[in-house]
């Protein structure tokens, strides 16, 4: 029962401090809803508007590849260095305690392995999404696969449906069809038609003309890490990517499959968001290794 005889008058209307209309600091957002940002927020740092989110989803295509034989050991240990993570229900749930605060990414599609061929046209269920805690769902789309491309644009279109009704941002997963060229041009096109299908992220690789890809699409785009690299190659890849105007990575294998993963991830980060240049970002590497 409210205490009718106790309504105080308000006298501290701020008149002096108008209402912040200023922009919100991620590309393409200021028109999102309150949720979305949120959750935007969560994943790329406030200061230095950039992510460094730690992939470890290449289980259900690949099985217990090198690095992710053992999550509980090889990934958990790594996730209070990430800003965001980035995996699938099966292994956060077994393998990620439930006390880790930093946000997930959610690996939100299935359907085939790399036995056969990709055709990613499942969607986990909605209730899967929410009781994950998820700040993010992500989905890939083939860009210029004949037999998935349209099916994975549909599924793809479908997780954004499902994202926009809950308020969760959607990260476009771009990958790189059997013939198709790794060039700006095809990673832009892929991450057009990711951001137009209503992606809030699109993730996709690093090439020569980057900064084209990341000007044509209109929301923050991150790199995959790819392959295996030498510590200076990937930390020289993550630099010029920024440089080009990328808002950080989404980085598996360079990481998890390196000879000091805590060390590699502290040095990505230190690129992403402090400017550490590719040599600086190896010698805190080497610093870190050392010291473990
Ligand atoms: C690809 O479908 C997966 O989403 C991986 O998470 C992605 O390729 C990033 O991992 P990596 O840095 O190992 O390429």
């Amino acid at each position: 029962m409210a205490d009718l005889d106790d309504i105080r008058d308000g006298d501290n209307f701020g008149l002096n401090s108008p209402a912040d209309t200023s922009k919100f600091y991620l590309k393409g957002m200021n028109s999102m809803s309150w949720g979305v940002k949120n959750r935007m927020a969560r994943i790329f740092n406030r200061t230095s508007g950039r992510t460094v989110m730690l992939a470890f989803d290449h289980g259900f295509l690949m099985g217990p590849t090198s690095g992710l034989e053992r999550i509980d050991l090889n990934i958990a240990p790594l996730a209070e260095h990430a800003d965001c993570l980035m995996g699938c229900r099966g292994t956060i749930r077994t393998m990620i305690p439930p006390e880790n605060t930093q946000p997930v990414c959610l690996r939100a599609d299935t359907g085939t392995t790399i036995l056969t061929e990709m055709n990613h046209n499942v969607l986990l269920g909605e209730d899967e999404m929410i009781s994950m805690n998820a700040s993010a769902l992500a989905a890939m789309i083939a860009i210029g696969d004949d037999a998935t491309e349209a099916k994975t644009i549909a599924n793809f279109s479908r997780l954004v449906d499902i994202g926009n009704r809950y308020d969760i941002p959607v990260m476009c997963v771009t990958a790189v069809g059997k013939d198709m060229a790794r060039d700006a041009r095809y990673f832009g096109l892929a991450s057009r038609v990711g951001a137009e299908n209503g992606a809030s992220i699109v993730k996709t690789y690093y090439t020569e003309g980057f900064e084209n890809v990341v000007a044509a699409t209109p929301v923050p785009v991150v790199i995959a890490g790819g392959k295996k690299l030498p510590e200076i190659e990937a930390l020289e890849m993550a630099h010029k990517a920024i440089e080009c105007g990328a808002a950080g990575v989404d980085m598996g294998r360079n990481v998890f499959q390196s000879e000091a993963p805590i060390a590699m991830i502290k040095a990505v980060s230190g690129v992403v968001h402090d400017g550490l240049k590719p040599a600086e970002a190896l010698e805190l590497f080497e610093t870190l290794k050392n010291e473990a």
